[in-house]
Formats: structure tokens, C-alpha cells, sequence
């Protein structure tokens, strides 16, 4: 793919205020870029020493191919660096964490000091029901302060949590559990979506059965007038866990290379991926990135409004902004709900300075228009953010002029749940060219090459690569090590990201899409292989492939071809009955917009099925060599 904007016509930038380029405690790009390549375990270290380490780390980085170890032998504990620093510091009364509910004046708020009381009692809580270092904990929680409080808990007492989205099916979460060997589920009785509550107990109790490890379900009964029952052989009440300990529960001392958490993300084949990070290489990443991407200051309101189940809030939700002492802001809400105006409203009322969304929010706001925003204050707004899907030229320019109101910069940050922290973006002061993500943060070497690792040259397309290791790099995928080195022995020497990209003459790097087949739709990864055996496990079907189909709004939708057993004939209901299958078994985000019967499905010869081919044909296009297929 060509570039045009690269052939030919002068690229766009804009030019953010110079005010804009002072960073308290580095220098601006290229100076802080070069302080990094002059020696980056120097770099680093000078990152790290800014945080607390219960014993010192005796070398920053290891980096034995393809295995990293950073800080080692330090020891450390990132809820200390998220809460004891402050509440020992300065911020003792300063506001940690804002939460908005969907009805108007419902919103609670908690200091540092009242976060860390509530940590370290639920934490208390958990070691009361036998939870130890290395134990799993699987979180399956709305956006409310206890899902925050639960991550933080498990964390304090060197539990590894796996955080699973509120808004997943019975089966995925199962799979989940199952995945991680947890021995405690965190959940609540019921998240609240568009002013009604969505039960989520029943889920819970489809998806521990055939989950053995599990001993102990904790839920958090947000209906109080009419609680739900619990059944006391594995059910227990949230504030009961937490009754009757102390508040009181020293971080547990951990190494830099213990596993803090899991995260499950859609693979491209077969099951999820337990992404595995680990305590020091983490904590020093997303410390680092919120401060000096966001550059947050000390009386900032911070919104990212991500929910915390996925990496970007982990990253830049939780820990990153509590590291760096920060107010965070989380709401439980839809963007249209009860109006379009509920955002901004909310960035009225708090005052919200650093405002990091998707673009599949931008663009839904732009389709329901400007007269939106523009009813509510703005002005408080200083930094914009992106992630999770390319930022369209289009919705950068929305987001810049109606949201911004072109003083704002954008900073359109590229990364992954692999990758635990930003990797490429533009800094704060530089200039920004819509279409484009940007460089690479300092302290990382992202690269556009071809299959053999060789760069492409600027405005040709290539595999966006990482060519050195970075502190917050996963370690190995849980209980798949072999898959976890794919990721760094497909493209010799670099971290393959699967993503496609093109480096402009500026350096400036566009990201186009997934080289595989995952699908990101309105920003969530989904993998093709989940939807594909979720719709199989339908009685109806006998198989059945799905692309994703680009989409102005989503990104992309997800179509699925199904071929069905015999005995069972195309209609419309069936389509509808397929769809609801989905909706339940993985949850609404990974339900297809579009079901086509088909009478067989293009595979090669070995039988594995071409999507390339379908997509091809659905998109009008030449569907390449197919002389590899079977008749
Ligand atoms: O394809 C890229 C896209 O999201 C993928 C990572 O998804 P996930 O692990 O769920 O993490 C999402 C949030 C960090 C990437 O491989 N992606 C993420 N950010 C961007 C992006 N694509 C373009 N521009 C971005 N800013």
C-alpha cells in the first residue's frame, strides 16, 4: 500500500502550544529519545529509582532471547507505589478515585487514605479465606470502586488476578477461570446498563460448574432492599469478607520477576491468551507512560474511560495513575445514556483535565453530533487520548476542533494487552499528523519491516515490529510458553505485534489493521476462532468462519459464514437463534452483525478454512492465490 499523503501532497500537522512541550521531570522528545539510546538500562534505572523498592534490584535488565528479566532481584510491591507512597507523602487526603454511577447524583469518592484502608481490609479478607501468594483470583466485576479495591487486594498479597469483562459470556468466562486455575471468583450481584440492571449472578454460577479450583465465590450485592440469596458452601458476601479483619495489611514483599497478573486476550486460533506480567517491569512501565505521556499534574481530574477489566484499564485506570498519585475517574455508564450529552456533562461537572477514550467513542459522537458537546463546558479539558484502533484522520479532526477545541493535543497512543504500557505515540508538544499514531515512546524501537526483519522503506506497508525488550513485556503466556515465543521467533530478532503498518518520511508511523485474523471491533480485540467454536457449539451449525468486515462507526462488524447439519434449514429465526447463541455463550461484543448460510466454506487442502477468501469476496476484491484450495 502506498502512502498517498507521503506521495505527493505536503503532510498535515498541527502544532500543539509550546507550553506544551515542558515536561517537568524529563526533557522533550528527541532529548528524552536520546537519553534513552545512549545507554538504556541507564534510562531505565533513572525511571525506576523514582519508585519504592522494599530492597534494591542488583541489575536493570536481563535479556536472554526471547526471555527478559528487568530489575533483578529487586523487590518490590506495586500497591506500596499505588497507595502507601501517597498516603505516607502528601496525598494523604488527596482524592484517589472518583466513581460516577449512571444516576444523577450518584457518585462516591475515596481519598488515598481511604483506598488504602479499603485495600488492605478487603486484602485482610482474602487471606482470611486461605488466599496466598501465587493463588489465582478471577475478578468478573462492572465498573464500580470494588472491582478497583478487589484488583488492588489481590495484589497487596501477591495474589495474581485475572480480570475478566463484566460484559462476558458464561462460556468465556469459564474458559477463563478454568484457564487460570483460579481458587476465587470476585463478582457482584448486577451491573447497572442503560438504567436497568443486568443480572450477573446467574452467569457466575453457569461458569464455575466445571471449574474445580474454584473454592469461594465473593459477591458484592449492590441490591440492597432485596439481596440476593447466597449459598454458604462457596458464597460469600463482599463487606462480610472484609468484616472483622484489620485494616491493617503490610504489601507483601515481591520480586520484580513474580507474576503480578494475568490477562486473557483473543488469540488468533484456539483459546484465549493468559498474558502474564510480572511486579517491577510493570510497575515502572505504566509509571513511567501515564507520567510522561499524559504528563498529569498534581490537581489534574483524570479520565480514561476504559473499563478497568481490559489492559487499558489496568494500565491507565489503575495502576499507572495511582503510581503517579493521580485523581482517577471511572463511571459506570453508555456514552448515549440517557442522552449523548452524558460525557460531557461528566467532564462539566468534574472538571476533567486528561480525557483518554476510543475512536469507536469519538466516532459514535460524531454521527450524533456537535450540538452534543457543545451544551457543556469543555474548558477545563488539557490533553486528549486515544487507543485500541486506528484514529481515523476524520475523528482526529472531530476530536482536535469540537472537543479540544484545537488547543487540546491528541495523544493517539498504540499498544497491546502484550506490551502492558504505550509504545508508539506523540508526545505532548510534538506535532501531530492525523492518520498517524507516531513515534515510538522513548525507551522502545518499534520498526515497519518485511518477513525477514529488514525495514521497509518509509511510505511502503510492512509488520510493525518491537526490536529490544521494554520493561513491561509480557513474560510468557500462562501455561503456554511455546505460544508466548511466537510472538519474538516469527520475524527474526523482533517482537511480532501482528499488526500492519507504514513509517512516513517524517518517521511518523500509520497503523493500518491486524495481519491475522483478529478482528477489533469498537476497539475490542475478538478473535476469529472464539466466535467460530462458540457458533459451532449450536446445534444447527456444522461450521462456520467469520471475518470482519470494516465498519464506519465499529471499526469493523463481524460477519460469519455457516454451513448447517443436516436436518436443519436457513431462516431467519435461525439467524437470530445463532446471534442470541453467541450473544450468551461470549457476550454482546463478540456477537456477528451478519450471519450468511453457505453450502461449504473455502479450505485448503489440509482442511483448514481461507477467510482471506471470503473476505475477499465480500469486499469485491481479487481474493489472491487460491490454488491451494480444495475443490
Ligand atoms: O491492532 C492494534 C489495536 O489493538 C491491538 C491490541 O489490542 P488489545 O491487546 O486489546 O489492547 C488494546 C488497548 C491497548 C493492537 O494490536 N490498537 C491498539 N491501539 C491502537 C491500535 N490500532 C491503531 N491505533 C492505536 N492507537
Amino acid at each position: 500500500m502506498d502512502m498517498s499523503a507521503d506521495s505527493g501532497q505536503q503532510p498535515k500537522y498541527y502544532t500543539p502550544d509550546p507550553s506544551y512541550r515542558v515536561h517537568s521531570w524529563m526533557g522533550d522528545y528527541s532529548w528524552t529519545y536520546n537519553e534513552f539510546v545512549k545507554d538504556p538500562d541507564k534510562f531505565w534505572d533513572h525511571i525506576a529509582q523514582k519508585l519504592h523498592w522494599f530492597s534494591p534490584y542488583d541489575k536493570v535488565s536481563e535479556w536472554n532471547y526471547p526471555y527478559a528479566k528487568w530489575f533483578v532481584n529487586g523487590k518490590t510491591n506495586i500497591t506500596y507505589n499505588c497507595l502507601d507512597r501517597h498516603v505516607l507523602g502528601d496525598r494523604r487526603n488527596k482524592v484517589a478515585l472518583i466513581w460516577k454511577g449512571e444516576y444523577p447524583e450518584e457518585e462516591r469518592v475515596f481519598t488515598y487514605r481511604q483506598l488504602y484502608r479499603e485495600v488492605q481490609r478487603f486484602a485482610n479478607g482474602l487471606k482470611k479465606l486461605g488466599v496466598v501468594k501465587g493463588d489465582r483470583v478471577c475478578i468478573y466485576m462492572p465498573v464500580i470502586p470494588e472491582q478497583v479495591i478487589a484488583m488492588l487486594a489481590c495484589t497487596r498479597i501477591g495474589a495474581i488476578h485475572s480480570v475478566v469483562f463484566g460484559g462476558y459470556g458464561a462460556a468465556a468466562l469459564n474458559q477463563r477461570i478454568v484457564g487460570a486455575g483460579a481458587k476465587i471468583v470476585i463478582t457482584a450481584d448486577m451491573a447497572i446498563r442503560r438504567g436497568k440492571a443486568i443480572p450477573l449472578k446467574h452467569i457466575i454460577e453457569e461458569a464455575v460448574i466445571n471449574a474445580p479450583t474454584v473454592e469461594k465465590i465473593i459477591i458484592l450485592r449492590r441490591e440492597q432492599r432485596t439481596p440476593v440469596e447466597l449459598h454458604s458452601e462457596m458464597e460469600i458476601d463482599f463487606y462480610e469478607a472484609m468484616a472483622d479483619v484489620s485494616s491493617d495489611c503490610p504489601a507483601e514483599v515481591m520480586d520484580a520477576e513474580d507474576p503480578l497478573f494475568i490477562l486473557y486476550t483473543s488469540g488468533t486460533t484456539g483459546a484465549p491468551k493468559g498474558i502474564v506480567h510480572t511486579c517491577g517491569g510493570y510497575m515502572v512501565g505504566v509509571y513511567y507512560t501515564t507520567k510522561y505521556i499524559f504528563d498529569i499534574k498534581e490537581h489534574d481530574v483524570y479520565w480514561c474511560t476504559a473499563d478497568p477489566g481490559w489492559i487499558t484499564g489496568h494500565s491507565y485506570v489503575v495502576y499507572g495513575p495511582l503510581s503517579v498519585g493521580a485523581t482517577v475517574l471511572i463511571a459506570e455508564n453508555t456514552p448515549d445514556y440517557p442522552d449523548p450529552g452524558t460525557w460531557w456533562k461528566i467532564v462539566e461537572e468534574y472538571g476533567v483535565n486528561i480525557l483518554y477514550t476510543a475512536p469507536t467513542a469519538i466516532r459514535m459522537f460524531m454521527k450524533l453530533g456537535e450540538e452534543w458537546p457543545n451544551k457543556y463546558n469543555l474548558s477545563s479539558l488539557r490533553v486528549l487520548g486515544s487507543v485500541g484502533e486506528p484514529l481515523n484522520p476524520e475523528a482526529f479532526e472531530w476530536f482536535y476542533h469540537v472537543i479540544g477545541k484545537d488547543k487540546c493535543p491528541i495523544v493517539d497512543t498504540w499498544w497491546q494487552t502484550e506490551t502492558g504500557m504505550h509504545m508508539v505515540t506523540t508526545v505532548l508538544g510534538e506535532p501531530m499528523r492525523p492518520g498517524f499514531v507516531g513515534k515510538s515512546v522513548p525507551g522502545i524501537v518499534a520498526d515497519v519491516v518485511d518477513k525477514d526483519g529488514n525495514s521497509v522503506e518509509p511510505g511502503k506497508s510492512g509488520f510493525l515490529v518491537i526490536k529490544k525488550p521494554w520493561p513491561s513485556m509480557m513474560r510468557t503466556i500462562w501455561n503456554n510458553d511455546e505460544r508466548y515465543r511466537k510472538y519474538w521467533e516469527t520475524i527474526p530478532g523482533c517482537y511480532q505485534v501482528g499488526d500492519l503498518a507504514i513509517r512516513g518520511e517524517d518517521g511518523y508511523i500509520m497503523v493500518i489493521g491486524r495481519s491475522d485474523d483478529l478482528i477489533i471491533v469498537s476497539g475490542h480485540n475478538i478473535g476469529t476462532a472464539e466466535v467460530e467454536s462458540a457458533l459451532v457449539s449450536h446445534k444447527a451449525v456444522a461450521e462456520a468462519a467469520v471475518i470482519g468486515k470494516p465498519d464506519p462507526l465499529k471499526g469493523n462488524t463481524i460477519k460469519a459464514f455457516v454451513t448447517l447439519r443436516v436436518g436443519h434449514t436457513p431462516s431467519e429465526k435461525l439467524k437470530n437463534e445463532l446471534i442470541y447463541h453467541v450473544r450468551i455463550t461470549l457476550g454482546p461484543i463478540a456477537m456477528p452483525s451478519e450471519i450468511e448460510f453457505v453450502d461449504s466454506l473455502p479450505k485448503t487442502r489440509s482442511g483448514k478454512i481461507v477467510r482471506r477468501v471470503l473476505k475477499a469476496k465480500e469486499m469485491g476484491m481479487d481474493p489472491g492465490d487460491i490454488s491451494t484450495l480444495d475443490e
